[in-house]
C-alpha cells in the first residue's frame, strides 16, 4: 500500500508556551502557527495565555495584545479593523476568516489559528498571495468604457446598479479561493472564486463595454470550468457573498451568447 508522509521540514512541532499574569481570571489559550525561512526550523504550534478580561472581543485583538505585551516576533496582517480591508484572513477554529469581525467568545476552548491554507507562507500567518493579484489583474479589473464622462459620473439606471450588488463588496480577502478545493489543486491554472466573483463584477457592469472580451476572456476549460459547484467558497466568505452564484452566472451567460 502507498504510504503518504509528509516532508520532514513540513511537520508541525509542538512550540512554546507562554503563561498569563497568575492574576488573570479568565484565560483563554490561543495556539497559533509560527514559522520563519529565517531559523531553518520546522513550522510549530506556540500557546499563549491571554488575559480576555483585558483584551478587546476580537480575535485580532488578542492577536494584536499577543504581539504587544508578549511575543514581538508574532506575525500577521491586518489594518482595518473592522472587515474592510481584507488583510486580516486567516483560519481560526478551522474556518477561512476574518480575524477582526471573529469574536473570541463564538470559539469553544482554545482558539486555533493557522494561515490561509495551501498558499505559500511568508512568515508566521502571513501567506503569499502573489499568484491570486495576479489573476486578479488578468481579468482587468477597471472599467473599459470609450465614452467620454467630460468629469461627471457615469450614471445606471437603479436596476443596472442593483446588478452590482452582492459583488462590488468584495475585499479580495482570498477566504474563499483559499477555501477551494479545486484552486488547491489547479490553482496555478483556475482563477478561483474570488477572481471570478470579480470578473463578474465587471462582466455585468452596464457602463463597461468590453463584456465580449471580459467573457472570452475567462470560457475556459481551466480558468473558469474548473469549478465543480463545491459552494466551499460561499460558506467560507466573511462578507456573506457567494462567489459560486458568480461563477454559476457566467457560465450561463456563456451558454446563452453562444445559442445566440
Ligand atoms: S468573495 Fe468573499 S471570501 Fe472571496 S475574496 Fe471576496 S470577500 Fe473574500
Ligand atoms: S463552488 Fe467552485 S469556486 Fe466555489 S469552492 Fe466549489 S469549486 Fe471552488
Ligand atoms: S483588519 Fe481589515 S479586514 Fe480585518
Amino acid at each position: 500500500m502507498v504510504q503518504f508522509n509528509l516532508p520532514k521540514d513540513s511537520e508541525v512541532k509542538k512550540g512554546k508556551y507562554y503563561k498569563a499574569d497568575t492574576n488573570a481570571k479568565n484565560i483563554k489559550k490561543v495556539n497559533v502557527y509560527r514559522w520563519s525561512p529565517e531559523d531553518g526550523e520546522n513550522p510549530r504550534l506556540d500557546t499563549y495565555e491571554v488575559d480576555m478580561d483585558n483584551c478587546g472581543p476580537m480575535v485580532l485583538d488578542a492577536l494584536i495584545k499577543i504581539k504587544n505585551e508578549i511575543d514581538s516576533s508574532l506575525t500577521f496582517r491586518r489594518s482595518c479593523r473592522e472587515g474592510i480591508c481584507g488583510s486580516c484572513a486567516m483560519n481560526i477554529d478551522g474556518s477561512n476568516t476574518l480575524a477582526c469581525t471573529k469574536s473570541a467568545k463564538e470559539v469553544n476552548g482554545d482558539i486555533n489559528i493557522y494561515p490561509l491554507p495551501h498558499m505559500p507562507v511568508i512568515k508566521d500567518l502571513v501567506p503569499n498571495l502573489k499568484q491570486m493579484y495576479k489573476q486578479y489583474q488578468s481579468i482587468e479589473p477597471w472599467m473599459q468604457s470609450s465614452k467620454p464622462t467630460n468629469g461627471s459620473e457615469g450614471l445606471q439606471t437603479i436596476e443596472d446598479r442593483s446588478k452590482l450588488d452582492g459583488l462590488y463588496e468584495c475585499i479580495l480577502c482570498a477566504c474563499c479561493a483559499t477555501s477551494c478545493p479545486s484552486y488547491w489543486w489547479n490553482g496555478d491554472k483556475y482563477l478561483g472564486p474570488a477572481v471570478l466573483l470579480q470578473a463578474y463584477r465587471w462582466i455585468i457592469d452596464s457602463r463597461d463595454e468590453e463584456r465580449k472580451k471580459r467573457l472570452k476572456k475567462v470560457a475556459d476549460e481551466l480558468k473558469l470550468f474548473r469549478c465543480h459547484t463545491i459552494m466551499n467558497c460561499t460558506n467560507a466568505c466573511p462578507k456573506g457573498l457567494n462567489p459560486a452564484k458568480a461563477i454559476g452566472s457566467i457560465k450561463k451567460m456563456l451558454v446563452t451568447e453562444k445559442s445566440n
